[in-house]
């Protein structure tokens, strides 16, 4: 049975462009594999703290040597791990943010790219260990490309490709917020998903 792992992050809850996208994205993977079971995880329910020092160092220190504290530091980024490394398709819903991905999203993808779980290095070249999985990401942003400069795709292909995730479709619903596109930014991207899936 084939599993789905659906990232959400906007504040904006139904109202939201780029979650109305990634419910479309699931609706068609449901429809291609009725059987695909889906994980929510909605970065607006989960707090996921910044990575910081004591955090740092409580992943690098064996499992069999962690105090009570460094077990607990480590947990939410184990499972937040275990939910990759079990989904065969990862859609990430997002919004741009100042040109970027919302800072949530930044400190989820902190806790899930980590070396020895997701990655390692050999002979100093790294090596992505999530296998088998695809990923379609839908962004949306209040400006088209021709206004905002789309720095979260080339982001987030990199990161995703750097742990092993390389086969990524990106569906874009651009100029949510512009009276010239926003009639016609939704239904572009749920086009733009019967081509990729
Ligand atoms: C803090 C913040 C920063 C934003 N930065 C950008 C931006 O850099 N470029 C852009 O086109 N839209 C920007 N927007 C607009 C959002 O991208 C737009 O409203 C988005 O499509 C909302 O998606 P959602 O409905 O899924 O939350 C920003 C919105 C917020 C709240």
């Amino acid at each position: 049975m084939s599993q789905i792992l659906w990232i959400q992050t906007s504040t904006r809850g139904e109202k939201s462009a780029s979650r109305q996208v990634g419910a479309k994205i699931i609706e068609k993977l449901q429809k291609n594999d009725p059987n695909a079971t889906l994980i929510e995880r909605d970065l607006q329910q989960t707090e996921i703290p910044h990575i910081n020092e004591f955090t740092l160092t409580a992943f690098y220190t064996p499992e069999e040597k962690r105090d009570e504290a460094q077990h607990r530091a480590v947990g939410l980024s184990d499972t937040l791990v275990s939910e990759v490394l079990a989904a065969d398709t990862l859609v990430i819903s997002t919004p741009m943010w100042n040109f970027s991905v919302p800072s949530v999203l930044k400190a989820w993808l902190d806790h899930v790219v980590r070396t020895g779980k997701t990655f390692t290095y050999t002979n100093g070249r790294p090596q992505g260990l999530v296998q088998n999985t695809r990923a379609i990401i839908a962004i949306s942003s209040g400006s088209a490309y021709t206004e905002t400069p789309d720095l979260v795709s080339p982001f987030l292909k990199a990161a995703l490709a750097f742990i092993g995730i390389k086969d990524t479709a990106i569906i874009h619903a651009q100029g949510v917020n512009d009276p010239r596109f926003s009639e016609t930014a939704l239904p572009n991207a749920f086009a733009q998903i019967e081509k990729a899936i």
